[in-house]
């Protein structure tokens, strides 16, 4: 199938009620060429698809997702949702703005069992994406169950309990979820294709960050678009299943939901757990170099958890001479922005290692003439 192909057939069945689409995200996100860092890591040709402009409280890879996600939540009339994942995840920020943009009631139940949360993280001082929950109206629930099946259980009770007070309420714990947000990046792969074709650019590999929808809709758009390359999917989280049958069975799922059959098996997904770091929710010393790498070379944001660390895989497999110079490999840069402002003290402290005075004020140049404010 061409890329036109696959877009023209989500028209269709979009025109004909088999799928419903939102238009949230802007699009078509850039495609960039990255010739600073490129030149840094020995020529090979570094690309990024910007899906961390897709705006919507910030961007990232939910906004597409939430398209078709939220397209089935209004074919389906709900009248709330119940969603979860993490304290700082991205997930919840992208769908507090879309429950927002379309009048949806938002609970979140959000876990305490990953990262470094603080009571001070979690009220007095909440940043990153739990202050954008907040200010988007979402209503907050802590928890401390791990991200996993029990987790899962926890979203069901917490909507039917919603359920009984009142109408249809939509769950994130739905694997209709999963699904829909994969046909998204079905989407997002045939939008690439049409950008890397204009620029006559064919990609050696492609490099992302996911466990699960993200990674599944590329391998079905990529496979049905015939690509032969490396799809590199970078797990920032590893779940207690195979996790390439997982996104095997997700990519088949997904297109057999536009009538396609690409045929994916366990061994045609590439997905690398060596890269999480420490743990789920932390920071990756690998990362956190990808980060300010990226930075200060392109003026590009990574965010720690995510993007950096599959960044940070990308940068490895460069490095090790996996590809010659002016090969093209590309990274898609999911977003997940706000989540750096909620490890600023981390961040912070690394900054001492670039020598820079930052905590010095000098007081020798106060009070010149005619600085004095008047102020009443
Ligand atoms: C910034 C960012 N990138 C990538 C992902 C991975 O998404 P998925 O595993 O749903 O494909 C997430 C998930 O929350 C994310 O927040």
């Amino acid at each position: 199938m061409t890329p036109d192909d696959i877009l023209l057939l989500i028209e269709r069945l979009v025109a004909a009620d088999r799928l419903r689409r939102l238009r949230l995200a802007h699009l078509p996100t850039p495609l960039e060429p990255l010739p600073a860092l490129s030149a840094e890591v020995g020529g090979v040709r570094l690309w990024i698809k910007r899906d961390d402009c897709t705006g919507l409280a910030f961007g990232g890879n939910k906004t597409r997702h939430n398209e078709f996600v939220f397209g089935e939540a209004m074919r389906r009339g709900v009248r709330g949702v119940v969603w979860g994942a993490s304290v700082q995840s991205n997930n919840c920020r992208q769908t507090a703005a879309t429950c927002a943009r379309l009048g949806l009631p938002l609970h979140l139940v959000l876990t305490t069992a990953h990262g470094e949360t603080t009571d001070t993280a979690l009220y007095a001082a909440a940043q990153g994406n739990l202050l954008l929950d907040h200010l988007l109206g979402a209503t907050v629930e802590f928890v401390d169950v791990p991200l996993g099946p029990r987790f899962r259980q926890l979203l069901w009770d917490v909507a039917r309990e919603a359920e009984f007070h009142g109408g249809p309420v939509f769950c994130a714990a739905d694997p209709v979820v999963e699904e829909l947000a994969a046909v998204s990046y079905i989407v997002a792969a045939a939008e690439l294709f049409k950008q890397l074709w204009v620029r006559c650019v064919r990609p050696k590999a492609i490099y992302v960050s996911s466990s699960g929808a993200t990674g599944a809709g590329l391998a079905a758009g990529l496979r049905l678009m015939g690509w032969t390359g490396r799809l590199r999917i970078i797990a920032p989280i590893e779940w207690p299943w195979p996790m390439d049958r997982h996104i095997a069975d997700l990519a088949n799922r997904a297109a057999f939901r536009i009538g396609e059959e690409p045929g994916l098996r366990a061994e045609d997904v590439d997905v690398d757990v060596n890269y999480i770091g420490p743990a789920y929710g932390m920071a990756s010393e690998e990362g956190l170099q990808a980060l300010e790498l990226l930075a200060r070379k392109e003026a590009i944001l990574l965010d720690p958890i995510y993007s950096a660390k599959a960044f940070a895989a990308l940068l490895d497999d460069v490095r090790k001479g996996v590809y010659a110079p002016q090969e093209d490999v590309l990274f898609i840069h999911t977003g997940g922005t706000p989540a750096l402002f909620a490890h600023s003290p981390l961040l912070t402290r690394r900054l001492a290692r670039y020598g820079r005075p930052w905590q010095s004020v000098r007081t020798d140049l106060a009070q010149g003439e005619g600085d004095t404010a008047v102020v009443g």
